[in-house]
């Protein structure tokens, strides 16, 4: 092979792909449970999108962006998350001017240029929900036990919530000026110090030993809050008790993105070491102002379904993860191959997943094909069948066969499959 697929691509196949569909499929449930309803929205932006609605000063958008000139001489890039794009499709669609909130989620790849390892990909896949035009704290912790109930439906007992409150525009400035303060006192590198100007938020998440250990005293956020973003939040916390849902208050939790207020959270799993991060969301209640649009509140969150995948194996969660075959056809000879299709087909049709064997293969080989295939049943078809018009089903797990007349075939093994 000539070719391989470019570096951080991650990809899926059988049988490994059949547990990201699993993964995605929970949080879509989850997600129409509640009644929010499904977009599909561009996989590239005009680039302005995302540096003015995701900010640029976020090492997402200096960067980690896809952006290139299309043919016609525009930037565009590809999404880096599903957020500020989601926002721009239900602006431009006038779904806001509707009954509110509206609620919507999605679900496809997303594009980082970051260094590849292990739960780090350049393309990667998300699902990501999304609850604009409502301010209600019950919006907020509706969002996150959707989030919570998918990671549950999957079976994911060690999945933590790390909550905390970024405030609004009249708190957050306040706090950012006193933890700029505090953060100019420190020894740090002419790069951090750089950060300290731009976005010293994200200073508070640097991972490097020496630099953590000269954040304990940083002022946090909390102590900031405005009565407002306080009430909100207690309000948050009190609605998450409620649910019974588990949090682990975080007042040093920054995001990597820009557009975040108030309401901010991330879901991380022990076993994933560095890339812990299996999914996060908030409120962001002046992106839409900052693309251009009226004033519309918004909450959401997007969880990293290959983050998921991984935490799903650490767990010991794979098990029939496959639409595992349940039949399967082996037919001896051309005439026999024909009936066999026939066969298969209305196996299909009934809801029975059915597969068979294609091409010349002797007994042995097909047997062992069947074998593989992890089905319950084999069904043969061979001259001796076909002349007495019936077929030989053999049970696979403990090895009986039996004659069923060639008409009763799919009702007897439609029955039993759905019996197991
Ligand atoms: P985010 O925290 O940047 O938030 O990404 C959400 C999740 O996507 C992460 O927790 C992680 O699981 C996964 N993820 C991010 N980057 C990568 C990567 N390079 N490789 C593998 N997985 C990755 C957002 O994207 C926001 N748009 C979430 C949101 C929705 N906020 C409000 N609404």
């Amino acid at each position: 092979m000539s070719f391989q697929a470019p570096k951080g691509v991650s990809e899926y196949v059988p049988p490994r792909s059949a547990l990201l569909l699993r993964v995605r499929e929970a949080f879509a449930a989850a997600a129409r449970r509640a009644c929010y309803g499904y977009v599909e929205q561009a996989v590239f932006e005009d680039t302005q999108l995302f540096v003015r609605g995701v900010g640029e000063s976020t090492d997402v958008v200096s960067k980690e962006m896809y952006t290139f000139e299309d043919r016609g001489g525009r930037s565009v890039t590809l999404r880096p998350e599903f957020t500020a794009g989601l926002l721009r499709c239900v602006l431009e669609r006038g779904l806001h001017n509707g009954p509110l909130p509206v609620k919507v989620w999605a679900s496809g790849p997303a594009f980082r240029y970051e260094r590849p390892q292990a739960g780090r990909f350049r393309q990667f896949y998300q699902f990501d929900l999304e609850a604009l035009g409502s301010e209600d704290p019950a919006i907020d912790a509706e969002t996150i036990a959707i989030a919570w109930d998918g990671y549950t439906a999957l079976g994911l007992t060690q999945v933590r919530l790390l909550l905390n409150s970024l405030g609004d525009k009249e708190c957050r400035p306040v706090y950012r000026a006193a933890l700029q303060e505090f953060l100019r006192g420190l020894e740090l590198d002419e790069q951090t110090r750089a950060r300290v100007q731009l976005n010293p938020l994200r200073v508070l998440d640097d991972k490097r030993p020496e630099v953590k250990a000269q954040l304990t005293d940083a002022p946090v956020i909390a102590d900031h809050l405005c009565k407002a973003c306080a009430d909100h939040h207690g309000r948050v916390r009190e609605l998450l008790g409620d649910l019974g849902i588990e949090y682990i208050d975080s007042p040093r939790l920054v995001r990597g993105l820009d557009y975040y207020t108030r309401t901010t959270y991330e879901f991380d799993h022990p076993l994933l070491g560095a890339q812990s991060g299996v999914g996060g969301g908030g409120r962001y209640d002046g992106l839409s102002e900052s693309i251009g649009g009226p004033s519309l509140p918004g909450i959401g969150f997007a969880p990293g379904l290959d983050r998921i995948v991984l935490a799903m194996e650490a767990e010991g969660l794979t098990s029939d993860t496959a639409d595992g075959c349940q039949v399967y056809g082996v037919p001896l000879g051309d005439t026999a191959r024909r009936d066999m299709l026939g066969l298969v087909t209305r196996l299909r049709r009934a809801g029975v997943v059915a597969d068979m064997v294609f091409g010349e293969r002797g007994v042995k080989g097909a047997m062992k094909a069947a074998d593989r295939s992890g089905a319950t049943y084999a069904v043969l078809i061979g001259d001796a069948e076909r002349n007495a018009q019936t077929v030989l089903i053999k049970d696979l797990k403990n090895g009986e066969q039996l004659n069923v007349p060639g008409d009763q075939a799919v009702g007897w093994l439609t029955e039993r499959v759905k019996r197991a």
